[in-house]
């Protein structure tokens, strides 16, 4: 149980909706703050002042499958309203009393729902028409109200689309007000916070920093803190605000693996150490990575190799400021959330991931997490209000292995400064065309085969460079981003005449899934 104790809060139960994430992110855009936790690990005796309203999320299970799910029914018994959601609603109605069965009709994607009493959890919502555009995903429904509840809404498969316990202030909604498709949806998650719940705005990044810095001072103390710096947003963002909190007690180590992208290693020195005056140990690691990658061609060996290259540096050099007793790392609040674990399945390895969390078992330092609650947004934003460029804070991802996953085959000094170059100009030519901020991630690679071409009469014999430019909203699955003619054709003129080396460039058009978005 991690429930945060320090502000009035709307929980959020999840039971597995791939949606849960989406509600407390509306209810924070509303500037309030909002916890998810797993219906397997909320009792009734963890329930205290400062949850001011409860939302059951929606669920992949069936409200009878009750060996598939906990659910503490007091919960909903301690006058705090709840709102149950698609799932939600239905295990609302089945503990109350009501009936769930499985629909004549599945109802999935766009349905109209029309009014049929007032509620305040419908205030403005209809305006001055009978009917809404609903977003829906089920199955089952509810098939018989409880006592004391009455329906709100109906659709014409879901008789009770939104039904009401003004009493006890319970409600539910067969449908998701949390997914842009569902008309104005925010308007019945602000009405349930706001006119039903009454709970007071309290959440913005600005006034959670002060904050976060306190609490930061009060977690460390006076001990020292270590941080392996990247220069991607959340670690930049990590490294100030606990440069704020603590000052020179901070150390971050930046290690140089040669697979960076060009200037990259100038970049991060300039701002952390000159410009913003952090404690930044820079260690020049190049060498040692690519003598340790001479001749490697596996993915997964020369994932392995740099991760557990990178974590024996790191500790190299955290060992030699004495005393540590802390390790600052970039969690975030998705990465806490559990709602893909509901159904008991589990992803299988594609690829090993390159991170320093096998460290504080070996050193035995405790940890710094100080953005374990935030969204990537507003970890952006922090950022920004802790005077970090613009430049950092929309940086694409940037994978731990580097360019060494973006260069098929064996590594060499030689297609690591071919591969910089055309980068380089990839990234640059979005910049400069207003296409980076639109891109969630773009990159250069570097393909192991050598195709003929010709340039100025000559015959040339060289490497094949791919583009990838990818959409996306969390890098789970992706889509090319589609550009016109015009800039595809500059670009490939520009790498093609710029970068000798290169004689052909391709352009990559799979989605993930099938393919993923590294090569490697
Ligand atoms: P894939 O290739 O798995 O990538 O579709 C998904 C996202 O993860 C990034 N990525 C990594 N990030 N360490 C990281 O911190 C890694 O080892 C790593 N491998 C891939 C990738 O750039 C994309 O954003």
């Amino acid at each position: 149980m991690t429930l945060d104790k320090g502000l009035d809060k709307i929980l959020i139960i999840d039971f597995g909706s791939q949606f849960t994430q989406l509600i407390a992110r509306r209810i924070r855009e509303f500037g309030v703050f909002s916890e998810i936790i797993s219906h397997k690990k909320i009792k009734n005796k963890n329930i205290n002042e400062k949850i001011k309203g409860i939302i059951l999320s929606g669920g992949p299970l069936n409200v009878y499958d009750i060996k598939k799910y906990s659910f503490d029914k007091n919960i909903i018994e301690n006058e705090i309203p709840v709102l149950g959601i698609c799932f939600g609603h239905q295990i609302l109605s089945k503990i109350k009393g009501g009936r769930v069965k499985q629909s004549k009709h599945r109802e999935f994607g766009l349905a109209n729902i029309f009014k049929k009493n007032n509620s305040p959890l419908i205030k403005n919502y209809f305006k001055n028409r009978k009917y809404a555009k609903v977003w829906m995903s089920h199955a089952d429904q509810v098939s018989k109200l409880p006592k004391n509840f009455k329906v709100i809404a109906s659709s014409q498969n879901s008789k009770f689309a939104i039904v009401e316990n003004s009493l006890q202030r319970i409600y539910g909604v067969q449908f998701h007000p949390e997914v842009t498709h569902t008309e104005n949806g925010k308007i019945i998650i602000k009405n349930f916070i706001f006119s039903i719940c009454k709970i007071k705005k309290n959440w913005s990044v600005k006034n959670q920093k002060m904050k976060l810095i306190k609490d930061i001072r009060n977690k460390v103390g006076k001990n020292k803190v270590i941080c392996a710096l990247s220069g991607g947003v959340d670690s930049s963002v990590v490294a100030q605000l606990i440069n704020k909190a603590i000052g020179k007690k901070l150390y971050c180590i930046f290690v140089n693996t040669g697979l960076l992208r060009k200037n990259e290693e100038k970049q991060v020195v300039d701002t952390f150490k000159k410009r913003l005056k952090i404690n930044l140990i820079y260690v020049n690691a190049e060498k040692e990575f690519l003598r340790k990658l001479k001749n490697i061609s596996d993915p997964e060996k020369k994932r392995k190799i740099i991760g557990n290259l990178f974590i024996k540096i790191f500790e190299r050099y955290a060992k030699k400021i004495k005393n540590v007793r802390f390790l600052a790392q970039g969690t975030l609040y998705p990465d806490l959330i559990e709602s893909k674990s509901v159904t008991g399945s589990q992803t299988s390895k594609i690829k090993s991931h390159h991170n320093v969390g096998g460290l504080p078992k070996k050193m035995k330092l405790k940890l710094v997490e100080p953005l374990r609650f935030l969204f990537k947004d507003e970890v952006r934003k922090l950022g920004l209000d802790l005077n970090l460029n613009k430049e950092i804070i929309s940086r694409h991802p940037f994978p731990g292995p580097g360019l060494a996953i973006r260069m098929p085959g064996i590594i060499t000094k030689e297609k690591i400064k071919i591969l910089k170059e055309a980068d380089h100009y990839f990234i640059t030519a979005l910049k400069e065309n207003g296409f980076y901020n639109k891109i969630w991630q773009a990159y250069a690679a570097l393909l192991p085969v050598k195709t003929v071409g010709v340039m100025g009469d000559n015959r040339t014999y060289e490497y094949l460079c791919l583009l990838r430019a990818i959409t996306s909203e969390d890098g789970m699955t992706a889509d090319f981003y589609e550009f016109k003619k015009p800039f595809i054709q500059m670009i490939s003129n520009k790498i093609v005449n710029s970068i000798r080396g290169i004689n052909r460039v391709v352009y990559d058009v799979t989605s993930k899934p099938p393919s993923t978005i590294e090569l490697e």
